[in-house]
């Protein structure tokens, strides 16, 4: 029966790969639903450190059967480099199902992410330059390339061929880049078709099925809310649904088999690119928080903008996707502090504000009211009951698990497999 959403609720990097791998023994299914090879996931098994771009985290799981949804973009040149790479470090990865409408991305649409970006100037949105706003951009205006066209050349063709009638104008007299042919666009689709074709699948119904055979099946969302085309901080978005109702779009099920909407969060903040981020550091504090959790992207090597907890984000959050649990990820990345800032109001032009500001501008001005816990000044990686955590440290999570108003049903304490203390089982 379940159907499990794993969901970002910060600007992403909150640790949703750690989440669906550690559900992983009890999952049957795993469909990424959103975003393309944007996403970078990092999952540490015993010795091993996986970096996942494109591939749903669940793959590294043997017996899961991973699902690439409607809902993605998918680079199949990454595609094809990934499962390489996993299957030389002896990764099982046979079981992939993609679905036939998802669409691809192709070179003009990398192209166009990075020329777009450059005249944006100092407006630009920091994309990781994969070609993902353009592919999703084709997408809605109706002249994208599809996982399915694939099997048509002749179809492929004239849609490839619709593509660049707009596309080379663009190109050519407002970029001032070259043309591109439709020969190399299809020669470059054309040469994964053999390879793509069993995967190919009527994912939906796949996963319709698995549901109704009482099958676990894990829906792990790329990005995050904040990050969400519609509820995140536009135009500093990603292009496609990351919450919670993406799942269902994303992957062709119905809402009503989404049974837990699990929500990942760290225990301060983190954001790559541009756009509004209230509890962000510029000081000490914030080298520190970056160097003890390592914040450089896993996709780009950016190093991350770091800032405390904002209880309104994971509020709005609980809203926005239905939350029914949090994962609170990277507790003990804060143990070497004396004194931990939580974001518990915004002030506005004077006026303080405990709801997400509707209006943009707003947030941009909102300057965090904080309210300080004390650390605890203590190694917790070893940690595996709650009870266990130093009093300060069980503390500060029962406060962010009241402002949130959603439980904590597990805490992250290390980036191993074993790195967590469950409270409540989320399957
Ligand atoms: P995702 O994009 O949400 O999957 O997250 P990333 O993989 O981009 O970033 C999360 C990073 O934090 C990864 O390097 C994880 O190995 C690491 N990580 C996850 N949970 C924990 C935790 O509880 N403690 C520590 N120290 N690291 C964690
Ligand atoms: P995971 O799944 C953090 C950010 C980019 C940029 C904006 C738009 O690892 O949490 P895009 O290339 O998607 O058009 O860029 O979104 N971004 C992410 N930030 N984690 C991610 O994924 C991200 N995917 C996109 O930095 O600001
Ligand atoms: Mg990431």
């Amino acid at each position: 029966m379940p159907g499990i959403v794993i969901v970002g609720v910060q600007w992403g990097d909150e640790g949703k790969g750690k989440a669906t791998d550690l559900l992983g023994e009890r999952t049957d299914v795993v469909v990424k639903f959103n975003g393309g090879n944007n996403a970078g996931h990092t999952v540490v098994i015993g010795d091993e450190k996986y970096a996942l771009h494109l591939l749903p985290s669940g793959i590294l799981t043997p017996g899961v059967t991973p699902v690439i949804g409607n809902g993605v973009v998918i680079d199949l040149e990454v595609l094809f480099d990934e499962l390489s790479a996993l299957n030389a470090r002896g990764v099982d990865t046979s079981k992939l199902k993609i679905s036939a409408n998802a669409h691809v991305i192709t070179g003009y649409h990398r192209t166009l992410d990075k020329v777009t970006e450059r005249f944006l100037g100092k407006r630009m949105i920091g994309t990781t330059g994969r070609g993902i706003g353009p592919a999703y951009a084709d997408k809605i205006n109706r002249v994208g390339i599809r996982i399915q066209d694939l099997f048509d050349e002749n179809i492929l063709r004239q849609k490839v061929e619709g593509a660049l009638e707009q596309k080379n104008h663009l190109l050519v007299k407002v970029y001032n880049r070259r043309a591109v042919t439709v020969d190399e666009i299809v020669d470059e689709l054309l040469q994964y078709r053999d390879r793509l074709e069993p995967m190919v699948a009527d994912t939906g119904l796949l996963l319709d099925n698995a549901l109704d055979a009482g099958e676990v099946v894990v829906f792990e969302g790329g990005q995050a809310t904040m990050l969400d085309i519609d509820h995140g901080t536009y135009p500093f978005v990603t292009s496609s649904s990351a919450t919670a109702g993406g799942a269902s779009t994303g992957s062709g099920i119905g809402p009503n088999r989404l049974d837990r909407i699990v929500g990942i969060v760290k225990a301060y903040t983190t954001r790559v690119g541009s756009g509004p981020f209230p509890t962000e550091l510029f000081d000490d504090d914030g080298e520190k928080l970056r160097a003890r959790g390592f914040e450089y992207g896993t996709t780009t090597g950016r190093p991350r903008r770091v800032g405390w907890y904002d209880a309104l984000i994971t509020r709005y959050a609980t809203r926005i996707n239905g939350l029914t649990d949090l994962v609170l990820t990277k507790l003990d990345i804060l143990d070497d502090f004396d004194e931990i800032p939580v974001c518990v109001a915004y002030e506005i032009d004077g006026v303080e504000v405990t709801e997400m500001p509707w209006n943009q501008s707003d947030f941009h001005h909102a300057k965090p009211v904080l309210k300080m816990f004390p650390g605890w000044k203590e190694d917790i990686t070893g940690v595996r009951r709650f009870e266990d955590l130093p009093i300060n440290a069980q503390n500060y999570v029962l406060a962010l698990e009241e402002l949130s108003g959603t439980r904590i049903s597990v805490i992250g304490v290390g980036p191993q497999r074993d790195g967590v203390i469950v409270r409540h089982d989320l399957v």
